[in-house]
Order: C-alpha cells, then sequence, then structure tokens
C-alpha cells in the first residue's frame, strides 16, 4: 500500500531533510506533493530520481494527501493544518502551535509511540522540540528504571534550529568577520559567529524564553508526568548542524552506573560513545545521521541521586526530519 504525502515547507532546511529521509528510509509514497510559499511555487526539487514542482500551498485540495508533513512555521500551520485535518490529511506538524494542546499527541516513537493512538481527535500529532527529543529519547530508559524527579539542561543550539536564514547569517558574518568587513545581524538578536547568545525565541514573563519553557511542557507532556520539573537554559551557538546538551538529572532511586550504561547501550535510537578520554560532539558525531549520542556519563559529587551526561543530535534529522517520518511509519504500520 502506498500513502500519497504533502510537505508543506519543502523549500525550507527541514522541508528539504524530510524529502531526503522520505527517499533514504523508503517510505512507501504513492505521490508526493511539494508545497511551500508563492515564492518558490514553481521550483523543482528531486525526489527518488525525479523533479517535483513546488507548488503554493494557498488552495492546495488536501485531499489528495493522506499524510501531511508541516514544516512552515506556527503560523503556516495554525492556517493550514485544520484545514488539510478537515479534508482527511492526517497533519504531522513541525511546529510548536499544537504542541500544547491536550488533544493533540506530543510524539517520540522511542519514548510515547502509545499516544498516537489519539490522533483521530483532531487528525494533527505534534512533533516536540529538537531539544526536547535529543534529551528524552536518552533520558527515557532512565525514568523507566530509576524515576527522574528533577532535570536541569543547559543547551548549546547549532543556527539551523532557525531555519535557512539563520544558516546563511552565520556563514554570512562569519565570512565578513574573517575579512574586516562590517557585519550586521537581522536573524538573531546578536552577533552569532564567534559568540554565544543566552536566548532561543522570545523571552516569558518568569524570565526563561519559549524554547526553555517548551523543553519543560513537553518533557511533562510526553512522560504524562507532571512531577518531572526541567530547568533548562536555551543557548545558541556558531555550529551549522548539531544540537548539545549538558543534562544534569536527580533521579528518584540511586543509580548504578554501568547498569545506566548497559541501558543506553541497548535504548533504540541511542549510541554510548564514553570512553574516558573519548565523548561524541555535534559536528564529528550527529551531524548528518540520525543517532543520539550519549557521552561524559558520570555520577554528580555534588548529590548523591545526580547523574551528568552529554547529549548530541543533529536538530534538523532526529530533532526534526527524522521524528516526523518515524511518526508516519508508526501511523502507517498501525493506525492507516
Ligand atoms: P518559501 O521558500 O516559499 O519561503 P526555513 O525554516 O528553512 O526558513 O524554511 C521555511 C519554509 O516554510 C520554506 O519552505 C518556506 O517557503 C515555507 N514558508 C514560509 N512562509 C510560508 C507561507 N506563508 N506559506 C507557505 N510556506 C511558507
Amino acid at each position: 500500500q502506498k500513502f500519497n504525502v504533502a510537505v508543506l515547507g519543502a523549500t525550507g532546511l527541514v522541508g528539504r531533510q524530510i524529502i531526503e529521509t522520505l527517499e533514504d528510509r523508503k517510505f512507501p509514497v504513492g505521490e508526493l506533493f511539494l508545497l511551500a510559499s508563492s515564492r518558490s511555487a514553481g521550483e523543482e526539487i528531486q525526489f527518488r530520481g525525479e523533479s517535483i514542482e513546488v507548488l503554493d500551498v494557498e488552495g492546495f485540495d488536501f485531499s489528495q494527501a493522506h499524510i501531511g508533513l508541516f514544516s512552515a512555521g506556527g503560523n503556516v500551520s495554525e492556517k493550514y493544518a485544520p484545514i488539510a485535518a478537515d479534508a482527511g490529511c492526517v497533519v504531522i506538524d513541525n511546529t510548536s502551535h499544537f504542541r500544547n494542546d491536550f488533544d493533540v499527541p506530543l510524539v517520540i516513537p522511542e519514548v510515547n509511540a502509545s499516544s498516537l493512538a489519539d490522533f483521530r481527535n483532531r487528525n494533527i500529532i505534534a512533533n516536540p522540540n529538537c531539544s526536547t527529543i535529543q534529551m528524552l529519547v536518552a533520558l527515557k530508559p532512565i525514568y523507566d528504571a530509576y524515576g527522574i524527579d528533577r532535570i536541569n539542561v543547559s543547551t548549546y543550539q547549532a543556527v539551523s534550529g532557525a531555519g535557512k536564514e539563520a544558516v546563511d547569517e552565520l556563514a554570512k558574518q562569519t565570512a565578513n568577520l574573517m575579512n574586516a568587513r562590517p557585519m550586521d545581524n537581522a536573524v538573531f538578536p546578536k552577533q552569532i559567529a564567534f559568540n554565544v547568545i543566552p536566548q532561543i525565541d522570545t523571552f516569558e514573563d518568569n524570565g526563561y524564553t519559549r524554547e526553555e519553557m517548551k523543553m519543560v511542557n513537553e518533557t511533562q507532556k510526553i512522560l504524562g508526568d507532571t512531577s518531572v520539573v526541567v530547568n533548562p537554559t536555551c543557548v545558541r551557538v556558531p555550529v551549522f548542524f548539531g544540537h548539545s546538551e549538558a543534562i544534569n538529572i536527580e533521579t528518584r532511586m540511586p543509580v548504578d552506573l554501568e547498569h545506566v550504561k548497559q541501558l543506553l547501550n541497548d535504548a533504540p535510537g541511542v549510541e554510548l560513545i564514553d570512553d574516558l578520554g573519548d565523548y561524541p560532539t555535534a559536528v564529528s558525531d550527529a551531524s548528518g545521521n540520525d543517532t543520539v549520542y550519549v557521552g561524559r556519563l558520570r555520577a554528580d559529587i555534588s548529590h548523591p541521586h545526580g547523574l551528568n551526561m552529554w547529549v548530541v543530535s543533529d536538530n534538523t534529522r532526529k530533532g526534526a526530519a527524522t521524528n516526523s517520518v518515524q511518526i508516519a511509519e508508526e501511523l502507517i504500520a498501525n493506525y492507516l
């Protein structure tokens, strides 16, 4: 059986990655519809050796598609997801727009695949934030075995998380600075080249950013456990692809480090690189593949139930495109 798939935001960074991932994972695509704004309608993108023309989403008849993979921004999803869902197209949405809606499943297949069962409520499924996905893929086996009371996390997030204009801004600023030319910033609030910026998304009244509060709320929703408290600081760094996270957790029960290593070695989607002196990094390990890498695993010397780890993954892949396509795979295997 084949499924007709619409990719909205097909010309964007994540959209292009979704198209590549559908091909790489041999998703049974019947017809592929590539959708974007009128700006890029008429462009051609390759899929399975064929050129497919990009269409303007405005006026597209979503009843032609079984599944819609949306990645064109929150306001675009707000407008088109209900239209697609009403036309019978199941939407897997990469934006934050629907994630907190109680009747929309928020899914990481390795963590809470069973929550997909509720997708018919709205015909919309939300893909979590990239930082939440890699953190929970790594923490789920530990949560299941020991319980987690508290998560303290600092992120080091790549510019690709902010889209193709953000990637261009880092490249341009770097070239300008290296050539003693003046540089300016438009996408990021401060210079990103050779700098780190402790702000992703806008600020909330409590002093945390929206990106940070996504990690708090999404973690509790995905684990189905509001007793897990999360204290994040999200930071943008001048890396093109791959988010890194320094995570400290307080477990409910004392942990056995060797057992945790075994859990992580057995966990789906996880690879532990933790020989003394070796650890994974975003660029040398994570960028370009779908794995969540864990390293620097060690007991917290300041807390009897504390555990530290370093987690890296490609934000455009497992953090976005791959997770969405995995949701689609679960959907067709079990529900469509
Ligand atoms: P377009 O190329 O037509 O602007 P990125 O996240 O890399 O910045 O990409 C954003 C994606 O979302 C692009 O494919 C972009 O298409 C698409 N997009 C942005 N705004 C709209 C809109 N109003 N309607 C449809 N697609 C949009």
